[in-house]
């Protein structure tokens, strides 16, 4: 089966199916961004969302922690209908439970491109990003809108989105490269996301510059730790290829957490600009550095792309370009690059979702199995809403068991090559 828009629809139909009968679902991993200063970290968590709204640049852009949350919304109508003030979910929890939504079984937003959240997925996305005064988000079907926690008001607008990003962080971590622990939480809604967390951290440093403090490598160091040692957080461990893989902070951070590497994705960026006549193939191979989820090589935009608004499609488009015709990356094309990043995040997922599902197999069971009395008990009597509710959620849980827990179980994590 393909991973690509699979798992959006299995982790919905599952979240839809436990925040009917009023549990939380799936715990999924939260995806951490490590890697040095201007290493790439935010330009690849970026084109995992495949959306540009994170400041990027040279030098110190990342200066306080992001905690974006996706949350999916069942339909591109809920906005005006499900009464969701800005203030009534101004939580930081990762909870999905929080937004009152209906069942939704078997429906899926699909058709999305191998990008996670499949925030790109849409008949008009050729224009690939949002421009300063360019089209709003619910044009692109699949996404809503967007809410800081620190701001009373909703975003649909991804250029003011990397705006607001950058004034909150002048607002607390000052105009002089100063870095600041305390996060910056966006949350983007809509249909075509999968409820998931991802961080983007400051890069790690070594010398202080500008208003830093004497310690900053130990203050960004303890920051990162704060995030990566989460058993359940997913490290994407971002190291530039021009430089030695051995100086790599990220690794060496990640390893600390993550002695085995088993939550440890590699991701190998600025392969372009790597000296003449070297590249990075030990690497990608695995042959250099030994991770059990391995290394994916990425290029992702130059500044100059950036500098001149390059739309995302068109950089995966050069991207791709890149890896089929290099003499040396051209046999392992189709492992390397955004996209295939995308789906080996997509079977880390997977994986996880499978490790949970005999617990909540479990769950459901005992569930099904109290529904059933409660029915049992209310007999051809009274509790008519009650009794309509009771049908629904065995309804509801039925088809889970047979229907969904089948097609997981069935389902091959291998990536298809
Ligand atoms: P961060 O500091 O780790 O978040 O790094 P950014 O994502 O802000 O990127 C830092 C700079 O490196 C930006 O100017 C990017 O355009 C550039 N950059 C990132 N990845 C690549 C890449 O794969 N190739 C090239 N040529 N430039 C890249
Ligand atoms: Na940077
Ligand atoms: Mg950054």
């Amino acid at each position: 089966m393909s991973m690509d828009g699979d798992l959006i629809a299995l982790v919905n139909k599952l979240q839809d199916t436990f925040n009917a009968i009023g549990g939380d679902a799936v715990d999924l991993p939260q995806i951490v961004v490590v890697g040095s200063q201007s290493s790439g970290k935010s330009s690849v968590l970026e084109t995992i969302v495949g959306r540009d709204f994170l400041p990027r640049g040279q030098g110190i852009v990342t200066r306080r922690p992001l905690v974006l949350q996706l949350i999916h919304t069942p339909d591109s109508s809920s906005s005006s209908t499900s009464g969701l003030s800005p203030s009534a979910h101004n939580n930081t929890n990762n909870s999905s439970s929080s937004i009152r939504r209906s069942p939704r079984i078997g429906s899926t937003d699909d058709g999305n491109n191998g990008y996670l959240p499949n925030l790109e997925h849409t008949p008009t996305a050729g224009a690939g990003i949002m421009r300063p005064g360019g089209r709003q988000m619910n044009e692109y079907g699949n996404v809503t809108y967007a809410e800081f926690l620190h701001i009373n008001r909703r975003f649909t607008d991804f250029e003011e989105i990397r705006k607001e990003i950058e004034n909150e962080t002048y607002r607390v971590a000052g105009q002089n490269k100063g870095v600041s622990k305390l996060p910056i939480n966006l949350k983007i809604y809509g249909p075509g996301v999968l409820n998931l967390t991802l961080v983007d951290l400051p890069g790690l440093t070594k010398v202080p510059v500008g208003d830093q403090p004497t310690d900053i490598e130990r203050q960004i160091k303890n920051l990162v730790l704060d995030y990566i040692s989460k058993p359940n957080a997913v490290i994407l461990a971002v190291s530039p290829a021009n430089v030695d893989l051995a100086n790599s902070d990220a690794l060496k951070l990640a390893r600390s957490v993550d002695p085995r590497g088993l939550r440890t994705l590699g991701v190998l960026t600025k392969l372009d600009l790597m000296d003449a006549g070297t590249n990075a193939l030990d690497i990608l191979t695995g042959r250099t550095y030994p991770l059990k989820l391995g290394f994916v090589g990425v290029v992702n935009r130059s500044q100059q792309d950036i500098m001149q608004d390059l739309p995302m499609d068109d950089a995966r488009q050069k991207e791709e370009d890149f890896f089929k015709t290099h003499p040396v990356y051209r046999n392992i094309a189709h492992r390397c690059g955004t996209k295939y990043l995308a789906k080996t995040l997509n079977a880390v997922l997977m994986t996880h979702i499978r490790e949970k599902l005999p617990d909540m197999k479990a769950r459901l069971n005992t569930l099904m199995g109290q529904t059933q009395q409660e029915l049992n008990a209310f007999g051809d009597a009274t509790f008519l809403g009650e009794q309509h509710r009771g049908s629904l959620i065995l309804k509801l849980m039925t088809e889970f068991s047979k229907d969904f827990v089948s097609s997981i179980d069935g389902t091959s994590l291998e990536i298809s090559t």
